[in-house]
């Protein structure tokens, strides 16, 4: 075929992809997907077509297909036009259409083209499957979200001790994280009012959206366990690193379910961990496939949930490196710094209790520059040698000795 596109794929493995992510739909219907007279086309009919579903299908085809524009609009009958490349012949010729119809009462969607689709037309039939049969087979939310690589951690308040505890010092960044996240999760009624009655509005008075910024292993996640535990609240766990990896070209797909199946939960704290997977502005020619994962999180940030009890949490080693609209999306960013000597003694006091202070001391001093998780890495790695040391000798238990921890905090500053 002489105008053949780049990357057309198939059409066995187009059906099969379609098969398989209509399976993964939960829906019993299939859609359809033939190919005659050199001409693809993928059709579904939807039990309903009302206009705010046929709104958020144009917004999935934005996700994947640029240069798009209205071919008709008339009541009934909204047909899109992908433009491709415009300098191919096709751009005026054909290019794919979409097609959302529904005449006679019979609603019914249609994506077809001239030759095969490509990846990306692919991605918009499975997605269009997807959006209107999300809800079928009545599938739960806690399920949805662990399918597609998100862990819910319910608390069980009470259950764990004082959740404070699991990080040592940091008493500054605590108090933050108080203030500015956990008094209003739990007093929203009190935010609320205050605001209202000083300026005739409570709007912008919740958080809606917190950045936890930091080096790596100085408590960011493990704060976050803790806001859950203590306020009760469910924490919905997003890896965008390992939804990035595992999904690839259906990523942004994927993450677009998430905060939908987050929505449904009563109250919910959604947490987006590792977002500098996705650092790099946009400018910086980000791969395509990150690029439409930013832009479905700038939308669902904006758009998820204004509820009390519902709130997006952010965590990045590097947020100079965030794209600026992302970043823009918070409301505001609590830092977490290296610990500092003081800190330092106060993680010990955590995992090495039977240390005295001016063995600490010392110590402190060994480890200046480390995290929090080297230090834990550091006492687990010397009671391992400890108990091994025990063993070999006959001697009956005991903690580990001071120079002990000396001498594998020398070994790992030396190494790092
Ligand atoms: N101040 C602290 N007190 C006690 N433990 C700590 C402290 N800081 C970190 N840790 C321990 O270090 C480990 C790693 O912490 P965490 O996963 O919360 O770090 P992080 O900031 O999310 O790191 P990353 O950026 O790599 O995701 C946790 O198991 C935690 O218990
Ligand atoms: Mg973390």
């Amino acid at each position: 075929m002489p105008d053949e596109r780049n990357g057309e794929i198939d059409f066995v493995s187009a059906r099969e992809q379609i098969e398989k992510a209509a399976e993964f739909a939960g829906s019993q219907e299939l859609p359809q997907l033939s190919f005659e007279k050199g001409e693809t086309r993928f059709a579904f009919s939807p039990r309903a077509l009302d206009k705010s579903l046929v709104y958020d299908a144009v917004e999935t085809i934005k996700t994947y297909i640029e240069n798009i524009r209205v071919h008709t609009f008339e009541s009934g009958f909204l047909v899109l036009q992908g433009m491709g490349d415009m300098f191919s012949p096709r751009a005026i010729t054909g290019g794919t259409k979409y097609k959302f119809l529904n005449v006679g009462g019979t609603p019914r969607i249609e994506v077809s083209c001239r030759g095969n689709f490509i990846q990306e037309e692919i991605q918009v039939c499975t997605a269009l499957f997807k959006l209107f049969h999300a809800g079928n087979g009545a599938q739960d939310p806690l399920s949805v979200l662990t399918e597609l690589g998100a862990q819910v951690h319910k608390p069980e308040p009470g259950a764990t001790g004082d959740p404070w505890g699991w990080i040592a010092g940091y008493e500054q960044t605590k108090v933050e994280v108080q203030e500015s996240v956990v008094m209003p999760l739990k007093n929203a009624e009190m935010f609320r009012s205050v605001a209202t009655l000083a300026r005739g509005s409570d709007q912008g008075v919740m958080p809606r959206a917190i950045l936890f910024e930091g080096p790596p292993g100085v408590g960011k996640t493990t704060m976050a366990r803790i806001i859950a535990a203590d306020t009760g609240i469910p924490l919905v766990y997003v890896p965008i690193e390992n939804i990035l990896s595992k999904y690839y070209g259906e990523s942004s797909q994927n993450l677009s379910r998430i905060f939908d199946a987050a929505a449904q939960m009563n109250q919910v704290i959604l947490f987006l961990d590792e977002i500098d997977s996705l650092a790099g502005s946009r400018e910086e020619g980000l791969f395509e496939a990150t690029r439409r994962v930013l832009s479905v999180l700038l939308r669902k940030i904006d758009g998820f949930d204004t509820r009390d009890g519902v709130l997006t949490l952010g965590a990045t080693n590097r947020a100079q490196d965030l794209d600026h609209a992302l970043l823009s999306r918070f409301d505001h960013t609590i830092r977490f710094p290296l610990p500092g000597r003081e800190e330092i003694r106060a993680i010990f006091r955590n995992y090495a209790r039977h240390l005295k202070s001016e063995e600490l001391i010392d110590l402190g001093l060994t480890c200046e520059g480390m995290s929090g998780r080297n230090i834990r890495d550091i006492c687990e790695y010397a009671e391992r040698r400890h108990a091994r040391l025990l063993l070999a000798s006959g001697a009956p238990a005991s903690p580990p000795p001071v120079s002990l921890y000396i001498e594998v905090a020398r070994t790992r500053q030396t190494n790092s």
